[in-house]
């Protein structure tokens, strides 16, 4: 790289607009002209502190994020000029965050305008790979660079940088907690247990086995799920219990999960895909295949639910059933794996 400094000429050879060697026309650079904050120690010091308070602003910023988010209640609500009424607490931390990194990238753009090194450079066209040379070149440029950005000597534009890009990551982490609290073992565990009824999905009617005929398909829900859903208003359950049976002749069941885990040829089978968990309910009676219309992953109902064609990686969880002295379906116990995409399957 090849600086030049205060061209009054023209640095590429020109002669009347025209390069030497390759005959295109080039235009002079101009006068170099310095800054004020290259000539006055008095102007380059207020640069310095104008930048500083950006900085500083920044920081004040993510406080007052951290604090607005934890103060602020989620249900307030502001009238905000175009937008009419918003969330105070939404309103408040976008601002403040916005703010953040509006003033640390204002404050680096205004020290490399006034601060920073104010000199032409010329990069001629190279080999893409460097030799020793040019990679020491590169380096000690690297080094001079530093030097002249003031980076070590102007501490309180250090300081306060260093200050705001160390406080920038905590608002992502403060959100994390709208995440809720962890998991645990409820995405592997479902309401289904030994003894519950299986009831139509919508209606919750319980199912007679003798209701369903060879080739149907029926989707249920676990008869304690209405009342679940009752007291806590959200359909997570639901989500996870879902089921379709399917009957057909119980000679034509080539293989199960368990032993005896049908009645009479009546299959129940969950309905979330083991891929990424969208519902199933598109079932080829003639084959037996349960299809998912998602990503197209299909799974044999007669041979344990096993994935015979597309992405899914797991057979679909069979769940074991019988009837009650009246003849109505209930599950011998929940479900033996866990329902769903295999997320808990990674280490
Ligand atoms: S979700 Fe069923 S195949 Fe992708």
């Amino acid at each position: 790289m090849n600086e030049l400094e205060h061209h009054s000429g023209d640095p590429y050879g020109a002669k009347d607009g025209k390069d030497l060697v390759s005959g295109i026309t080039v235009f002079p650079m101009e006068e170099h002209v310095m800054r004020r904050a290259d000539i006055d120690p008095k102007a380059a010091t207020r640069a310095e502190r104008q930048v500083a308070t950006m900085f500083t602003l920044a920081i004040l910023s993510v406080f007052a994020f951290v604090v607005s988010y934890v103060k602020i209640p989620n249900t307030k609500m502001i009238d905000v000029p175009i937008l009419g009424a918003a969330n105070a607490n939404h309103v408040a931390i976008g601002l403040f965050f916005g703010l953040a990194i509006l003033l640390i990238g204002v404050g680096a753009i205004h020290w490399a305008k006034k601060l920073m090194p104010d000199v032409e450079v010329i990069q001629e066209r190279h080999a893409l790979t460097s030799n020793d040379t040019e990679r020491e070149a590169v380096a000690s440029s690297f080094q001079r660079g530093k030097a002249e950005s003031g980076f070590a000597e102007r501490k309180l534009i250090r300081r306060t940088l260093l200050g705001a890009m160390a406080l920038f990551p905590i608002p992502l982490i403060v959100m994390l907690r709208d995440l809720g609290p962890m998991p645990g073992t409820r995405l592997r565990e479902t309401i289904w247990d030994k003894g519950i009824h299986l009831v139509t999905d919508v209606t919750y009617n319980k199912i007679k086995a003798s209701d369903i005929p060879i080739g149907g398909l029926v989707n249920a829900v676990p008869e304690n799920l209405l009342k679940i859903e009752e007291e806590d208003g959200n359909l997570n359950e639901r989500g996870k219990a879902s089921i379709i049976l399917v009957r057909m002749d119980p000679a034509e069941i080539v293989s199960q999960q368990g032993e005896a885990w049908d009645y009479q040829g009546i299959l129940a089978f969950s309905k979330i895909c083991t891929h990424v968990g969208c519902p199933i309910s598109l079932y080829q009676q003639r084959t037996h295949h349960l299809l998912c219309p998602c990503h197209q992953s299909t799974f044999d109902l007669s041979n344990s639910g096993n994935v015979v064609f597309g992405p899914a990686a797991r057979r679909m969880p069979q769940l074991a059933i019988t009837v009650d002295s009246e003849g109505y379906l209930i599950a011998q116990s929940g479900f033996k794996e866990p329902i769903g995409p295999s997320f808990w399957e990674r280490g």
